[in-house]
């Protein structure tokens, strides 16, 4: 409760500099949580995250995240009216669209499963194949490529048109909605979208009671058999890619990460996904082949799937009982994250 009351503080102060200054200087950012739950006594102390880098020339401040907000949830930013960002990247499916991969604008079919976006800010490359940075050039990328199908001319002219928007882009940006200031309101709020209030965060900042004893247990299995050579950290992911044999029996499988640097090695390795809010993102995997958490987690145990490539050095098969398995789940589970993002109004 202190803690939160000196976190708030934190960083209102933080904003308020942020906003003043006129330095281009890259700045640690300590994001705040949106929208803060209505009983601040309910908040749980803060997870020991890093100060998030934030690009010189798209500095943090309360007004520009706020917009950014909007533009998020807004459907009239996708090519046929219909998509907002958030459609597919929504709470109630871990911040993802529950699909196995993608319909983007117009119907158009995607191949790859929606990620999570929670602590996307910290992520140093987008996509499940890291093709894209930074976080502005990538939210460019989904508003103008199949996602949400925008033609940007027309967009940005629509945004102009309307008079709520067109304040507050003056006043954040001292200028009308341009494709490019669009983004970066995009990439701030989504360096606000931080998961620190789970049932796991809890224990680990103190409270014994957060978490079952079995979640404990599941805990110290994750890492004796070594799920934390790639879900490493507080994210629970080492922002490597690896190939563990996902989808790779096709005819034409994906490549993942070789398209990006046409390494051989490379050939199938996807960047490890965070595991926070992980049961609540059905179903898994880049191509989003497995329906449940109990399948993707046995998959992994087994080793992953056979294929030339497999990254065999991190990933090890693992003998688990069916109580330890249960246990592993638990703790998976005390990964979900209660926080909510809410729309709000719209100009
Ligand atoms: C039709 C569903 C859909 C819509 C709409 C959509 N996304 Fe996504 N998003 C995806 C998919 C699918 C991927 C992964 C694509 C890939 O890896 O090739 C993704 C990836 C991302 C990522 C990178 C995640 C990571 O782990 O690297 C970010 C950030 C993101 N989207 C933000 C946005 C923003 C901002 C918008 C609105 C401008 C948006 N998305 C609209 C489906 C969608
Ligand atoms: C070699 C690194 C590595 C190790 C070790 C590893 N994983 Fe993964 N994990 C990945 C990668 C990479 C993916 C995504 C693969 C894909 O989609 O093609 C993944 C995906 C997952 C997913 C699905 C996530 C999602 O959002 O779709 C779960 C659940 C998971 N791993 C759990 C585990 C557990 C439990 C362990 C320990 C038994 C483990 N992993 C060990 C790299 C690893």
């Amino acid at each position: 409760m202190k803690l939160l009351r000196v976190f708030v503080l934190l960083v209102s102060a933080i904003l308020l500099a942020a906003a003043c200054t006129t330095a281009p200087e890259p700045v640690g950012f300590q994001p705040e949580i949106l929208p803060l739950p209505a009983d601040p006594s309910d908040y749980a102390p803060i997870a020991s995250y890093a100060a998030m880098e934030i690009p010189a020339d798209n500095p943090m401040t309360p007004e520009k995240v706020a917009l950014g907000r909007q533009l998020f949830f807004d459907q009239r930013l996708s090519g046929d009216g219909v998509l907002a960002c958030y459609s597919c990247h929504q709470n109630d499916l871990g911040l993802s669209d529950g699909r196995p991969t993608a319909v983007g604008a117009f119907d158009r079919p995607l191949t790859r499963n929606s990620p999570t976006l929670w602590n996307i800010g910290y992520h140093p490359e987008y996509y499940w194949d890291g093709r894209s940075k930074p976080l502005a050039s990538q939210a460019l990328a989904a508003w103008r490529g199949g996602n949400m199908g925008a033609d940007l001319e027309e967009s940005v002219t629509q945004l102009n048109g309307i008079e709520g928007y067109q304040n507050q882009f003056q006043a954040v940006f001292n200028e009308d909605a341009t494709s490019e200031n669009v983004s970066q309101a995009l990439a701030a709020y989504m360096r606000t979208i931080i998961s620190i209030d789970t049932p796991w965060d809890r224990w680990q900042a103190g409270d014994e009671s957060a978490v079952s004893d079995a979640a404990k247990r599941g805990h110290e299995i994750f890492e004796r058999i070594e799920c934390n050579n790639c879900h490493d950290g507080v994210l629970f992911t080492d922002f490597q890619y690896h190939n563990v044999g996902i989808g790779m029996e096709a005819e034409e499988p994906d490549l993942g990460r070789h398209r990006v640097t046409e390494e051989d090695s490379d050939r199938g390795a996807f960047k490890t996904p965070t595991l926070r809010d992980i049961s609540q993102s059905a179903p898994y995997f880049h191509n989003g082949s497995v329906a449940t958490l109990e399948e993707a987690v046995d998959l992994m145990l087994g080793g992953g799937q056979e294929n030339p490539n497999l990254d065999r050095e991190n990933l090890k098969a693992a003998d688990l009982s069916e109580a330890e398995k249960e246990d592993l789940l638990e703790f998976l589970r005390s990964l979900d994250e209660p926080v909510q993002l809410s729309e709000p109004p719209l100009p």
